[in-house]
């Protein structure tokens, strides 16, 4: 997923589920994004087929934490 952070789509699945709730969160966490951002794109719609928009303004609540 993330080539220049050696970051999988696993990786990142895990942190949603972990509570991950924005790519801020997912930056902080693994480091995605954090270079290149070519990576950018793909996380945010693996944050969105999780059922979080990303917005973080929920605190989670659309993911049921
Ligand atoms: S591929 Fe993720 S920052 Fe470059």
């Amino acid at each position: 997923m993330c080539i220049c952070r050696g970051v999988t789509d696993h990786q990142i699945r895990q942190e949603i589920e972990n509570g991950a709730l924005s790519m801020a969160d997912l930056n902080q966490r693994l480091g995605v994004a954090g270079q290149c951002g070519r990576c950018g794109q793909s996380a945010k719609s693996l944050l969105k087929s999780s059922g979080c928009n990303g917005c973080g303004k929920c605190g989670g609540a659309c993911k049921g934490h």
